[in-house]
């Protein structure tokens, strides 16, 4: 499956004002939300919805009803949270996992802490949230682990991504959709990506 990238004026000037390292982290983290809850409202294109049938203040008509209860949120920590709030805006009853990871800083390899999703997660579809998709290292890992825990049906939701990321992911798990409001230049020889908006994690927390 290739990257579906959303190709959005309005979202190209956001992600100027993220990409700018005069940006405070308040006006970030505010615009991280936002990019987020425009990748979700595409990650939705092809929800299955129920026919249900509502009464307007003027007549009975037919409509249509998501189930939201088939859903689960999974940012990665720390910056995939960054974007939960964004998504919890369009589907607030979505159930929420988190997996704990960070990249060592020589090898570039992530290294788990943390992993705990709802009981029900094998029967969910699955939707992992992080801001940056640099080597991949990091989404590969963790889609890996959801479908050690059975889940079948996963997306993957990312504000930047670098071709390397894009192509490992798709190499290491081609039945995972990628969104992203922008596909970057490349890495740096730091894992870095170019242009980027530097380190996502530090620029939502303020931690540096
Ligand atoms: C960042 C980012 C991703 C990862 C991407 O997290 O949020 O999780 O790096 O890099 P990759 O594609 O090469 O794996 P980081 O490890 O800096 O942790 P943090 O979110 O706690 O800051
Ligand atoms: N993680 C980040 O936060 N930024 C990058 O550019 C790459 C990985």
């Amino acid at each position: 499956m290739k990257a579906i990238v959303l190709d959005n004026p309005l979202i190209q000037h956001k992600l100027s004002i993220v990409r700018n390292k005069k940006t405070g982290t308040k006006e970030f983290r505010e615009i991280i939300g936002e990019i987020a809850t425009f990748l979700c409202y595409e990650a939705m294109s092809d929800a299955v919805l129920q026919d249900i049938e509502i009464e307007t203040p003027i007549c009975k008509t037919k409509a249509k009803k998501l189930d939201e209860n088939q859903y689960a949120f999974v940012p990665i920590l720390r910056a995939g949270t960054g974007m939960l709030d964004g998504l919890l805006k369009a589907m607030p009853n979505a159930k929420i996992g988190h997996v704990g990871l960070y990249r060592d800083e020589e090898t570039l390899k992530p290294v788990r802490y943390y992993y705990k999703m709802p009981k029900d997660i094998a029967s969910r579809e699955v939707i992992v949230l992080d801001p940056m998709l640099a080597t991949g290292g990091s989404a590969t890992d963790t889609i890996t682990m959801l479908k050690e825990d059975g889940v079948e049906k996963i997306k993957f939701l990312c504000i930047l991504a670098a071709p390397e990321g894009v192509q490992r992911l798709e190499k290491e798990h081609p039945d995972v959709q990628i969104y992203t409001a922008c596909l970057d230049e490349n890495l740096n020889d730091v894992g870095y990506i170019v242009p980027g908006l530097g380190d996502a994690g530090d620029r939502i927390f303020g931690t540096k």
